[in-house]
């Protein structure tokens, strides 16, 4: 995929969207781990031996159909091919498909960042705190 066709569906999903070349930027990184449909992709950011993911997005036509949860698992298999044992990710607490996600794939909440994150409407939430421990020979 794209840096243009991931601003495209990143902006369709979040108030503030990422720019075509924020996300070529964040591409050309070495420690950038990308995986991508056409109509979905995951974002990790990898220091071994741990990583970070960044985002993932599905496109909103194909949500509830198992691509989310696709992607985050070629994302963390690839991660472990590098050698990552540890993956962490904040998300917002009213996001409950990403809550969902992450907790049916084997995440945990770790802790809370209250009033993280605020909204277009002035509104603030709270950031929860995941972490997964990925087993060996995954
Ligand atoms: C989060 C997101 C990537 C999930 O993608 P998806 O393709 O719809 O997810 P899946 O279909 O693989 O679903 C994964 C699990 O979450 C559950 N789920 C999905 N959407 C849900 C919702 N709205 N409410 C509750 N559970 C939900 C599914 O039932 C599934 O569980 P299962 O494995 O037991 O069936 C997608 O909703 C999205 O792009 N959201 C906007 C961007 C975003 O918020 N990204 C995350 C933060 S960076």
């Amino acid at each position: 995929m794209t840096p243009a066709e991931m601003a495209r569906l990143h902006g369709a999903s979040f108030t503030r969207g990422w720019s075509e070349d924020e996300f070529a930027d964040l591409l050309a990184r070495p420690s950038t781990l990308a995986t991508s449909t056409a109509t979905g992709f995951a974002i990790l950011q990898v220091i071994v031996p741990e990583a970070e993911v960044v985002t993932i997005v599905v496109d909103p036509a194909r949500r509830g159909q198992g691509e989310g949860r696709k992607l985050l698992n070629e994302a963390l298999k690839a991660a472990a091919g590098r050698g990552v044992t540890d993956v962490f990710l904040e998300v917002d607490e009213t996001n409950a498909a990403a809550l969902a996600l992450y907790e049916k794939n084997g995440f945990t909440r770790t802790g809370l960042r209250p009033g993280y994150y605020r909204h277009a409407d002035g509104r603030h939430s709270d950031a929860v705190l995941m972490s997964c421990a990925i087993p060996a020979g995954t």
